[in-house]
């Protein structure tokens, strides 16, 4: 993950930033216009060190805090040329910085177990923002128009302000904050990635602004408002979350992948101007979702349609091309395979696999899960013999009628027919899904 990577990478190199000693030269201490050049790992460890520094306007170097100070303040310095990074300071309560407008590195503020204020008052401009182990945090404040990268991960911040003027950002990535209630931004693009996953469990996520993102991943999101949402280059997914209704009214486009999976709460669906799904379309374990419809502009699908659930309903009235295959499975026996079969039939849905599921049918499915409960109800040795190996056309027919025959007999179902079109091989519903999310991660 890139995250581990950046913390990994970031440690070491501030392991040999402390290893170093401080050296630190000056053109004019006394004139507070003047520009310092520090050492390439020059270390303060008291605020001592920090004064010497009072007279530069300009640091040119890597500035790294750590040590035994208790609180910090970093006066006059306007600019550095460099990163500035505060690490394993263990004493530390606050830092301030706030005459700093830019830092053309990175700003990280990693480890500081008490650090309960981070306070860059001035502070506009970045390359990026990673605050990493911060437990104790309460505010962090800047004001901040340009930043590449937002890494905010393991801290006790309620909520995420001080990116409230920032329009553009390559990579927005929020994980692991416990506290966390709230985000609400005004960015209006994300050229990489938007990420929020493992905060608190009531996390309320507001980016009315954002037009468009290259990708986006949500998991433990209680909701979501992207009103402006228009595009979505790359992926689009959410897993995991307890948010109750998904409405994205003006997205058109998701370039790829778009996956909607195991999110308990989840009752409504509204993507009514989403007309395009360039990769695959998933489905799958939102255990409450009963009808699965405001798709109605929906004409393609370029990947796989993926649908697995206790779904009645599945509306995707628009749609007219699904080039990579069906696997449609519904545990409900009222759902109907009619539609699909009839798109199916037109040539509509292309690939080589087209599997189209009801209640009736479910328990062979059931079998390649772990469900014990499904299979003791399945009396018959030859059915769950296919979880074990490849499907092939000859496999599943029979798998299919020998299990309604079963479900028929324990069960007072409709019985809808499962229709099992020309399948060269089906990879197994677990597997199809675990590709999926490893994609997705
Ligand atoms: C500051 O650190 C970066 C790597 O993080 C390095 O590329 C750069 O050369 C350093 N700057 C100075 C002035 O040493
Ligand atoms: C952090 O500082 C403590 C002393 O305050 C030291 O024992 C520890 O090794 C430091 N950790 C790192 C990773 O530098
Ligand atoms: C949130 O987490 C708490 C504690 O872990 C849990 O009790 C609660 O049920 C969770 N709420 C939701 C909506 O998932
Ligand atoms: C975002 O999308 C790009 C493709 O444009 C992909 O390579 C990348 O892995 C995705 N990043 C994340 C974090 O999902
Ligand atoms: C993503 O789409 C937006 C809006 O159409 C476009 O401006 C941007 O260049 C695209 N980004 C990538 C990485 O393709
Ligand atoms: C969803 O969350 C539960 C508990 O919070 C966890 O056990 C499970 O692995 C998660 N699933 C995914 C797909 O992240
Ligand atoms: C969806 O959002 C739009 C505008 O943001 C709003 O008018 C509409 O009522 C919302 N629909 C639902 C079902 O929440
Ligand atoms: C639907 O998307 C198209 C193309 O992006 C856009 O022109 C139109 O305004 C959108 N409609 C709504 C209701 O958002
Ligand atoms: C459906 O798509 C058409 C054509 O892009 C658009 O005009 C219309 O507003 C869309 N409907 C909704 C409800 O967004
Ligand atoms: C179907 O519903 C039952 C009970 O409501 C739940 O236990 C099960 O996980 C659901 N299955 C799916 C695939 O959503
Ligand atoms: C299933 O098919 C895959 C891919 O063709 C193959 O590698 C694998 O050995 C097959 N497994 C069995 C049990 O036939
Ligand atoms: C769906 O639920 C089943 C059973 O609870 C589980 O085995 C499977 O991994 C889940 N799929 C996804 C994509 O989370």
């Amino acid at each position: 993950m890139k995250l581990q990577s950046l913390i990994a990478s970031s440690a070491l190199l501030i392991t040999s930033a402390l290893a170093a000693t401080t050296s630190y030269s000056s053109s004019s201490s006394s004139q507070p216009s003047s520009s310092c050049s520090i050492s390439s790992h020059a270390t303060a460890t008291a605020q001592s060190d920090l004064d010497k520094y009072s007279g530069c306007k300009t640091l040119v170097g890597n500035l790294t805090i750590g040590g035994g100070l208790k609180t910090g303040a970093l006066a006059n310095v306007k600019e550095i040329k460099g990163s500035l990074t505060i690490f394993n300071a263990t004493k530390l309560t606050s830092f301030a910085a706030d005459s700093l407008q830019s830092i053309t590195g990175s700003l990280n503020l990693q480890s500081l177990t008490i650090l309960t204020s981070a306070s860059f008052g001035s502070l506009e401009s970045v390359d990026s923002i990673n605050l990493i182990t911060l437990p104790a945090i309460s505010t962090f404040t800047s004001n901040i128009k340009s930043a590449n990268n937002i890494y905010i991960s393991d801290t006790s911040l309620q909520s995420v302000d001080g990116f409230s003027v920032l329009k553009k950002v390559n990579v927005f990535n929020v994980n692991n904050n416990k506290l966390l209630t709230s985000i609400k931004s005004p960015v209006e693009a994300v050229t990489d990635a938007l990420q929020f996953s493992f905060n608190g469990n009531q996390t309320k996520i507001v980016f009315d602004d954002l037009v468009w993102a290259n990708n986006i991943s949500l998991t433990d999101v209680h909701s979501a408002s992207f009103a402006s949402l228009e595009k979505i280059n790359s992926s689009l997914g959410f897993i995991n979350n307890s948010i109750s209704s998904l409405n994205f009214t003006k997205l058109n486009t998701v370039g790829q992948t778009f996956s909607i999976v195991s999110n308990s709460e989840l009752k409504n669906l509204s993507f009514s101007n989403l007309t395009t799904i360039g990769g695959a379309l998933v489905i799958a374990n939102n255990t409450g979702l009963q009808k699965i419809d405001g798709f109605n502009n929906l004409t393609t699908i370029g990947g796989t349609l993926e649908v697995i659930g206790n779904f009645t309903v599945l509306d995707l009235n628009s749609l007219k091309s699904v080039k990579g295959g069906a696997d449609v499975e519904s545990k409900s026996s009222n759902f109907s395979c009619n539609a699909l079969k009839a798109l199916q039939k037109k040539g509509e849905i292309k690939g080589d696999s087209f599997v189209c599921k009801n209640g009736a049918t479910s328990t062979s499915v059931k079998l390649s899960s772990t469900s014990k409960q499904q299979s003791s109800q399945t009396t018959s040795k030859t059915s769950s013999k296919t979880e074990e190996k490849n499907f092939t056309s000859g496999d599943v027919k029979a798998a299919v009628s020998a299990s309604s025959a079963a479900s028929s007999s324990s069960k007072s179902s409709k019985g809808n027919a499962a229709i099992v079109a020309p399948i060269s091989q089906v990879t197994t519903l677990i597997g199809l899904l675990t590709a999926t999310i490893m994609s997705l991660i």
